[in-house]
């Protein structure tokens, strides 16, 4: 991947602070350049100068695998949520290595499963966690530390039952607040390093949706092209270093309602047309499970499993309680969904009707 820094692709410490000065710092930098203007860069001979480039270019390629690899290391590439219904229909858990989005109106609990899937995240292996630290990267300032805490303790009380513990938990959920959608590339492309260093075995980006909806309106000439490339290149780098670290990356997105056809136009907001996830389908094809959450009947809400390589289209209820996300019934009641395509169909929002007191 074209953003990994050149310290951390084998090139010498001395060689790195010589093409720094000349802005070359990643591998991306390195090889945009012709091979003599990077001898140049780096004071190197001609023939070093090629080498340190075949270096680079073997470090960003893709690695060759073969599927009885993947099959060996099955258990180790799904991560399970603490949801044993959803884990079943998933075939073990969120899928590591990939991304994974949360859609839905708003209100209906994606920024719930977030935080209830860091806490989890944080937990000791022996009570299904993975004992890692979490990147949370908020776009909406809709993060809150208490309600973190208050999940934790009430999911998991015997765990949490000491001060000491909860305080470990909510050190280990590395929070970035970025607002604007450079400052959100800015922070993809920096995370290589900062996910080394406090060990993380999630990343979150709640949400993704929301700071490109503001910035690119999307019913003015070209504005859908250039939306559409920044989504791309913040899927590349998401999909890097969940396959890279081996890790889950769960992105929310938000609803849109489309007119005259689901996905390819532009996002708009009125009350008549179909209510979709956003974002439009070159997002859609980008991401490799796709949750929606959506409200049911009186103070249901649902959970679709609406894309996923390994697992049917499938529906589970859920309320939202102190202790976070909940399945109904014990295990949760997963029912195959009998429509053709969830995400054909309108999303249901929540109306006068259905209103939801929780
Ligand atoms: P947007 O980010 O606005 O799109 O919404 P969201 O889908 O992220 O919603 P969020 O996860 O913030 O969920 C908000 C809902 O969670 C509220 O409407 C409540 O129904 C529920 N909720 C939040 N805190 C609590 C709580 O302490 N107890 C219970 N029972 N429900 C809660
Ligand atoms: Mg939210």
């Amino acid at each position: 991947m074209g953003s990994r820094l050149l310290k951390r692709a084998g090139i010498s410490p001395k060689t790195c602070e010589q093409l720094k000065r000349h802005n070359i710092e990643s591998c991306k930098d390195l090889l945009k350049h012709t091979a003599f203007e990077v001898m140049h860069a780096a004071g190197l001979s001609y023939q070093k100068t090629l080498e340190m480039m075949e270096t680079v270019s073997k470090v960003i390629a893709p690695p060759l695998t073969t599927a009885l690899e993947l099959w060996k290391h099955y258990s180790d590439s799904r991560f399970l949520t603490s949801l044993p219904a959803l884990d079943k229909v998933l075939r073990g858990g969120i899928p590591c290595g990939a991304i994974t989005e949360v859609t839905g109106p708003f209100g209906c609990g994606k920024t719930q499963l977030c935080m209830m899937l860091s806490v989890v995240t944080t937990l000791p292996k022996e009570l299904g966690g993975l004992d890692r630290s979490v990147i949370y990267i908020d776009t909406e300032s809709a993060f809150s530390a208490e309600r973190l805490v208050e999940i934790a303790q009430n999911r998991f009380p015997d765990y949490f039952s000491s001060r000491e513990k909860v305080v470990q938990m909510a050190g280990r959920v590395h929070i970035f607040r970025e607002m604007t959608c450079q400052d959100v590339f800015r922070r993809l492309e920096k995370l290589e390093e900062i996910l080394i260093a406090t060990k993380a075995g999630l990343i979150i980006l709640d949400s993704v949706a929301s700071v490109v909806r503001k910035e690119f309106d999307t019913t003015l000439p070209g504005n859908l092209l250039l939306r559409s490339n920044v989504l791309g290149e913040e899927a590349t780098t998401l999909k890097y270093l969940a396959h890279q670290f081996n890790i889950p990356v769960v992105v929310t997105n938000q609803i849109t309602t489309q007119i005259g056809g689901q996905g390819s136009g532009p996002d708009t907001e009125g009350d008549s047309g179909i209510v979709t996830a956003a974002l439009g389908n070159t997002w859609a094809h980008s991401v490799n499970t796709r949750f929606i959450l959506q409200y049911g009947d009186g103070h249901q809400r649902q959970l679709l499993v609406a894309k996923s390589p390994v697992a049917p289209f499938a529906v589970l209820n859920y309320t939202i309680q102190k202790e976070g996300f909940c399945m109904n019934g014990n295990d949760g009641e997963v029912t195959l969904y009998e429509g053709t395509d969830p995400s054909l169909q309108a999303i249901r929002v929540r109306t006068l009707i259905n209103l939801d007191t929780p």
